[in-house]
Parts: C-alpha cells; sequence; structure tokens
C-alpha cells in the first residue's frame, strides 16, 4: 500500500524508445483533466541530482567501475526522492518520472554485473519507501531505438551508456521484460514500435483508471475535455 495521497508512475525503456515524448503527452492529457503533474527524470531531478547526472553520463566516474556508478546513481536517487518526489506525492500530485530503480537494476545489474544483492541493497536505501505504483516499460528492438536515438542527437557525441554495443542493448531489453513478467502488478510492457499516437493511447488507458481509481480532487476550474 503506498505511503503517499499521489500518483508515481515511471517509464523506463531502452535508448530511443520515445520515453520523453511520451511522458509529455501523457502528462498535458493529464494537465488537461485538470491535475496537478509534475515531470521529472533520473539521473537528476534535483540541484543536487542533477550535479551527479554529470559526472554520470559524461563518463567521470566510468574509470572507477560499475560500483562506483551504481552508488553515484543511488545518491542522486536518494535526494531526488527526498527532495522533490516524496514532497510532490505528499502533496497529492501525480509524478510522471523518466527513469527510476529498474534503470539501475538494467542498467548497472543485467548489463553492469553487479550483484543483485547490491543493487537492492542500495534501491531500498535510495528510495526509502517511496516506490512506484505503476511502472510503463517502452519496449522496442535494440537496433530501432538505437538508431532513433542517433537520428534524434544528430552529430551530438553519444553519452557514456549510448556508446555500447547492440548486444548490450538487446540485453537490456529482455532484463526488463523479466522486470515486468516477475512484477506484473506493477509493470506494464508497452509495444513502442508504432505510430506515437497509438502508444500515447495504450499508455493512457493503462494510466487513466489509476488516477480515477485513488479519486483525485482536481483543480477547481479545470478543462475536463480531452
Ligand atoms: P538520458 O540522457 O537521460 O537518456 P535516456 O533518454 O536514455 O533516458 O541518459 C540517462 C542514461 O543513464 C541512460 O543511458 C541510462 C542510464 N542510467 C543508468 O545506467 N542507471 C540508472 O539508474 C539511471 C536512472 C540511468
Amino acid at each position: 500500500m503506498a505511503e503517499h495521497s499521489g500518483l508515481f508512475v515511471t517509464f523506463e525503456g531502452g535508448e530511443g524508445a520515445g520515453k520523453s515524448t511520451q511522458i509529455r503527452r501523457l502528462a498535458d492529457l493529464l494537465r488537461r483533466r485538470g491535475y496537478d503533474v509534475l515531470v521529472t527524470r533520473e539521473p537528476g531531478g534535483s540541484p543536487g541530482a542533477e550535479a551527479v547526472r554529470h559526472v554520470l553520463l559524461s563518463g567521470a566516474a566510468e574509470a572507477s567501475g560499475v560500483r562506483m556508478e551504481a552508488i553515484l546513481f543511488a545518491a542522486a536517487r536518494n535526494d531526488h526522492v527526498e527532495e522533490v518526489i516524496r514532497p510532490a506525492l505528499a502533496s497529492g500530485a501525480i509524478v510522471l518520472c523518466d527513469r527510476f530503480v529498474d534503470s539501475s537494476r538494467v542498467y548497472q545489474g543485467a548489463t553492469g554485473n553487479l550483484e543483485p544483492e547490491l543493487i537492492e541493497a542500495l534501491q531500498r536505501v535510495a528510495v526509502n519507501g517511496v516506490v512506484p505504483d505503476c511502472t510503463i516499460i517502452l519496449d522496442l528492438p535494440a537496433e530501432i531505438g538505437l538508431k532513433r536515438a542517433r537520428k534524434r542527437s544528430s552529430g551530438a557525441a553519444p553519452d557514456r551508456f549510448e556508446r555500447e554495443e547492440i548486444e548490450t542493448h538487446e540485453k537490456r531489453r529482455e532484463a526488463y521484460l523479466d522486470i515486468a513478467t516477475n512484477d506484473p502488478a506493477r509493470c506494464h510492457v508497452v509495444e513502442a514500435d508504432r505510430p506515437e499516437e497509438e502508444v500515447a493511447t495504450a499508455i493512457a488507458a493503462i494510466v487513466e483508471p489509476r488516477v480515477g481509481a485513488l479519486g483525485f480532487a482536481k483543480a477547481s476550474g479545470a478543462e475536463t475535455a480531452l
């Protein structure tokens, strides 16, 4: 049972799966319906965590090894949870977060080969009881995702995690699907290799009943039409 009165939805998936586009679309939809929505992301989302994000994505921590990186991701996550996510949920907001604990399980665990016990111990400390109510996993073949991601960054140098090989990306996809199989009440796999509009409709069909079930009070005077 969630300890908060808001709704915590996380978005996961490999490179180029369309997470940010879909988060924006869902946020727009929920706001039009009058809900208080906070969009955030990891690594980052709070001033302290954004500083750590730079260290992680520049590759500055890479030489120190995956254990160091995992601890840094967890440190950033804890700051983000305590400074931003927990207060927003306590105030009754819907929080949409681009990546969360499952990214650590997949990137540092499945493809970083860090022991699952260490990953889980770090997550327990990092989230300190704030767990997602619902996780949308955007699924698509690694090759397509990478092509999309490269197009998007057109010319910009790939970050520390985008530089890795296609097999690594496929392994991550499998790891996400395993997480979904093991936690079906929380995780929903959405096929992302189809038109943006269709993906958005599928996501709304998953999230909207949860919003409704919680019986949120809408901000007064808000527009309720689609
Ligand atoms: P970002 O630029 O936010 O890209 P994306 O659009 O892929 O989300 O980069 C975040 C990168 O950090 C991404 O490659 C995944 C990685 N990551 C981890 O390895 N572990 C984590 O716990 C998180 C949150 C992200």
